[in-house]
């Protein structure tokens, strides 16, 4: 397949050399002094004056960096999974609660932002996994952190061409922001009902092949099926805690007030805190680790679907195989920013570790890849589908567009190398197929 090279670049996956430059002044870099022990210094601009271009004022960033520092002042300093949470997914105030990021006027682009192909591979995906576990009926579809809906979209569009599992699917979308919930819901044209079933806050059927869909808080509340779960750029926003080796031992880095009370500063904790005993003794010998007590939650619940319940997941994110340590950034409009600039006005990221989420799986379920995001879709036959949508094109623009977000998708000097595709099964299920369709 030949396609012409792409401009596009605003994606969140950032080669991590460019991550750490711009972030170099981090907390890894400087050594302790007194207790807690300070670590770094970062500036935190506010951003109080921030008025989108439709002219929506927004709760004001500075009051956010008020309530961080007031609530810092009378509990003291905080871990870096609570900073995330609170500037992530605060009902107020949080970065996913109050905006919509993703698109050229956001702050970054995803995957299924860039082609349909994207999600209609990860349809199929799920249609060959469902019909391998022999088609089991009724089932479900588990989405985790479904952002403007756009994959569950095209997801639904390949579930509506198969009639076999027309009546027999239901659709379970794990999402914390109540705004996207809604956009969600749009995009899929879902007219909701009144919640009365299941622990959703929102539910309703979709007008794409009368598919229910629900949604939930968190993936707990989801009711246990034969699921198929599938999570694009969902692990890499949860909550990270980071650990550093010191001369007392492992100890948690925490985010607190500089001492003149105006700005966020990192420092690490003189004493040990209760996230450093859960770590997974593996993992304890880095000199640095970010660890997701969130992820760690979410990975245990799937895996425990997927071996009592039947099915398979899919995550598709960035990361790495624990040869990184240092890995939290925030996104602002498509540039790196310091992690503890502007709260609540950008997005916090951190790459995967999936050899961390190898350990935690362990003795649970099977995993396979992680693979390229490239050699993932192109294992699920992305080259046909290019050449019946280029067919479809009605102009030499479109066939440009079509080529050029491709080119975004799977170049492995883009997204298709930046990106990749693991995947979890049940041990029961590996009698079934030797690996899970795409690996
Ligand atoms: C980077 S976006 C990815 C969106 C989408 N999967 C895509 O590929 O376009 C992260 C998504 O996860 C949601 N999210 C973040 N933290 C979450 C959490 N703790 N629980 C549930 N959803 C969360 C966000 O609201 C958002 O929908």
């Amino acid at each position: 397949m030949t396609m012409s090279p792409s401009k596009l670049t605003r994606i969140r996956a950032f080669p991590y050399s460019i991550a750490q430059q711009k972030c170099r002044n981090r907390a890894c870099f400087l050594q302790k002094s007194g207790s807690p022990t300070v670590v770094s210094v970062l500036p935190c601009k506010s951003m109080a004056q921030l008025t989108e271009p439709d002219g929506t004022r927004h709760p004001q960033p500075s009051e956010f960096l008020r309530y961080l520092q007031q609530r810092m002042k009378s509990t003291g300093p905080i871990s870096i999974a609570e900073y995330m949470k609170e500037c992530l997914t605060n009902p107020y105030y949080g970065y996913y609660t109050r905006k919509e990021p993703f698109g050229k006027s956001g702050d970054f682009i995803t995957s299924p932002e860039v082609c349909q192909i994207f999600g209609e591979l990860i349809g199929l995906w799920c249609v060959n996994e469902w019909s391998i576990l022999g088609g089991p009926k009724p089932f479900q579809i588990i989405e985790l952190g479904p952002g403007t809906g756009t994959l569950a979209y095209d997801l639904l569009r390949v579930l509506k061409s198969i009639p076999q599992t027309s009546g027999q699917v239901s659709l379970h979308l794990v999402e914390k922001s109540r705004m996207l919930a809604k956009i969600q819901a749009e995009k899929l044209r879902v007219k909701l009902d009144f919640v009365d079933e299941h622990n959703s806050f929102q539910q309703g059927l979709s007008q794409i092949g009368s598919v229910p869909v629900f949604w939930y808080q968190r993936i707990e509340d989801v009711p246990r099926a034969p699921s198929f779960i599938v999570a694009n750029e969902f692990f890499d926003a949860l909550p990270i805690h980071k650990l550093q080796k010191t001369s007392s031992g492992l100890r948690e880095v925490l985010v607190d007030i500089t001492e003149d009370k105006s700005d966020l500063r990192f420092v690490i904790a003189h004493a040990e805190t209760a996230v450093v005993r859960v770590v997974p003794p593996k993992s304890r010998e880095r000199d640095h680790l970010e660890f997701s007590l969130e992820a760690a939650t979410v990975l245990d619940d799937v895996s425990s679907r997927v071996s009592t319940d039947g099915g398979s997941a899919l995550i598709i994110d960035y990361g790495h195989e624990g040869t990184k340590a240092d890995t939290l950034r925030g996104f602002h409009k498509h540039q790196v920013v310091e992690p503890l600039a502007a709260p609540g006005e950008t997005d916090l990221t951190t790459d995967v570790d999936f050899s961390l989420m190898k350990h935690l799986l362990e003795d649970k379920a099977l995993c396979f890849g992680p693979i390229t995001q490239s050699k993932f879709l192109y294992n699920m036959a992305f080259e046909q589908r290019f050449n019946a949508l280029l067919r479809a094109c009605r102009s030499s623009e479109e066939e440009e567009r079509l080529a050029k977000a491709c080119d975004l998708l799977i170049n492995p000097e883009k997204m298709g190398g930046q990106f990749f595709a693991f995947s979890i099964v049940g041990y029961a299920r590996s009698k079934l197929g030797p690996v899970t369709g795409g690996f």
